[in-house]
C-alpha cells in the first residue's frame, strides 16, 4: 500500500531545498522505490537556463545512483516560492521520459494542490511511450 500522504509530505519538506534563483519557482519530489526506500529531489536551477534540473529528475538520478533501478510512485509539488502550494505541478516532458525508464505502466504519479491529492498512471502520462523495446 502506497502512503500517498507520506510521501507528499515528504515532497513538500524537499521543495524548501529548491534552487530556482531565476524562476522562483520551487519544486519538490518524493520517490517511492520497490523496497520501500523514498528519495528526495529538488529542482536546481542554472544561468544558463537548459542546464537547470527538475525536482523529479534529481530525486530519479540519486535513487539510481544508490542503486535503485525500479520506482512504484512519485509526489510532485510545485509553487512560487514564499507561498504555500496552491496548484498541481505535473511533471515536465524530460522528467515523464526519464520516469518512465524505471517505472511499469501502473506506478503512480502524485500531485497535490495544497488541499487535494490527485494520482495518474504512468501510462496516462506517457501514452505510447519510446522505450527499451523500441530500440
Ligand atoms: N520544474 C520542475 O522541477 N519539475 C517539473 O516537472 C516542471 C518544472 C522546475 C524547473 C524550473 O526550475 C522551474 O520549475 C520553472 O520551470
Amino acid at each position: 500500500m502506497i502512503n500517498r500522504e507520506e510521501l507528499v509530505k515528504r515532497a513538500l519538506d524537499a521543495r524548501e531545498k529548491a534552487y530556482s534563483p531565476y524562476s522562483d519557482f520551487c519544486v519538490g519530489a518524493a520517490l517511492l522505490c520497490d523496497d520501500g526506500e523514498i528519495f528526495e529531489g529538488a529542482n536546481i536551477e542554472n544561468c544558463s537556463f537548459g542546464a537547470t534540473n527538475c525536482a523529479e529528475r534529481t530525486a530519479i538520478f540519486s535513487a539510481v545512483y544508490a542503486g535503485k533501478r525500479s520506482f512504484r510512485a512519485i509526489a510532485i509539488v510545485g509553487g512560487s516560492r514564499g507561498e504555500e502550494v496552491n496548484e498541481y505541478c505535473p511533471p515536465c516532458g524530460i522528467c515523464r521520459q526519464v520516469l518512465a525508464e524505471f517505472c511499469s505502466a501502473d506506478a503512480e504519479i502524485i500531485l497535490f494542490d495544497g488541499k487535494n491529492i490527485k494520482v495518474r498512471k504512468m501510462i496516462e502520462m506517457l501514452p505510447e511511450v519510446f522505450d527499451g523495446a523500441n530500440l
